[in-house]
């Protein structure tokens, strides 16, 4: 019996000495290698590749190595009928609460514009916003969501949230629900998306959603591509209705060459960094969830087939 790690990128080995070390009596096997397929019970799945997942004919749980699973749902071939758990982890949780607040500090202080400016030897001081000027809107108040919310009213920011279902937070003023979105983005100045992709949040940050936002608004996605309409946004920009926008994430990773977000001075680009699964603080996860498994005990952070997160 075993776990087998799926992933396409160079960190299979770091996540396969994370897992030995947090429990070296399990066998774990990285998908490169040899490894008896019948013996898997848990998949440590990471933008597998897709179709990957048939070849464990004793699978028993899908366990995705990040927060999101929408690449799990996107995999057709995937045995999505199984339980499928996401990573719920307060490093993670932090490390994007950190991201989204130095965005935002950037953008109250013009450190964009001087970085433009300084490539061009321009000396060009303009008036910079205070954190009292702004109200954080956060799009999904989930752990990473949440705080978030936490740590800007820290800072003193006026902070509203949106979710799907009813949250409360203190001093963050909570919107939930459809009919409750165009009064969360009319007073929203700086909106973060924090959503899961789900069909039903897939594209929301479109022309409609832009147009409800108060002129010179700045949007924040460290969701998913999947999230933005890219064109939406861009026509937001040329028309000065948003004042700018920072993107971690995107439909294709990485960026295509010739997209135009590269170029366009008021879309601040990151490599989809802005909170990345640690192995060794998620691994005590993943393996009480696989003892779980084995003993036939409740899994943790289970994903609901219903909500699709
Ligand atoms: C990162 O994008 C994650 O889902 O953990």
């Amino acid at each position: 019996m075993g776990i087998v790690i799926c992933r396409q990128d160079t960190k299979i080995e770091l996540w396969k000495k994370a897992l030995k070390a947090a429990a070296p009596d399990i066998e774990v096997y990285s998908c490169l290698e040899d490894h008896p397929k019948e013996k898997i019970k848990m998949a440590l799945v990471w933008k597998h590749s897709p179709g990957s997942l048939k070849a464990y004919p004793n699978l028993r749980c899908i366990a995705s190595s990040g927060a999101g699973v929408d690449f799990i749902f996107s995999d057709v071939e995937a045995p999505v009928h199984l339980p499928i758990t996401r990573v719920v982890d307060p490093m993670l949780a932090s490390d994007m609460s950190e991201h989204v607040t130095a965005v935002i500090f950037a953008y109250l202080k013009n450190l964009n514009q001087y970085k433009l400016d300084q490539q061009q030897q321009i000396w060009n001081p303009i008036g910079y916003a205070r954190i009292k000027d702004f109200t954080v809107g956060i799009l999904g108040l989930g752990t990473l969501g949440a705080l978030l919310a936490k740590n800007l009213v820290h800072f003193g920011f006026q902070v509203q949230g949106w979710s799907q279902s009813r949250k409360s937070l203190p001093s963050v003023t909570a919107y939930t629900g459809e009919t409750a979105l165009h009064a969360f983005l009319s007073t929203t100045n700086v909106l973060v998306c924090l959503l899961p992709l789900t069909p039903n949040t897939e594209g929301i940050l479109n022309k409609e959603l832009f147009d409800q936002l108060p002129k010179g608004s700045f949007v924040i996605n460290v969701a998913r591509g999947g999230h933005l309409v890219d064109e939406a946004l861009l026509q937001a920009l040329q028309s000065d209705h948003l004042s700018g926008a920072a993107l971690d994430v995107f439909h294709e990773e990485p960026l295509a060459k010739e997209h135009p977000f590269w170029s366009h001075p008021k879309v601040h680009i990151s490599p989809h960094c802005a909170s990345v699964s640690d192995a060794s603080s998620v691994a005590p996860q993943i393996i009480e969830n696989y003892r779980n498994l084995l003993n036939r005990k409740a899994l943790q952070n289970l994903v609901s087939m219903d909500r699709g997160y």
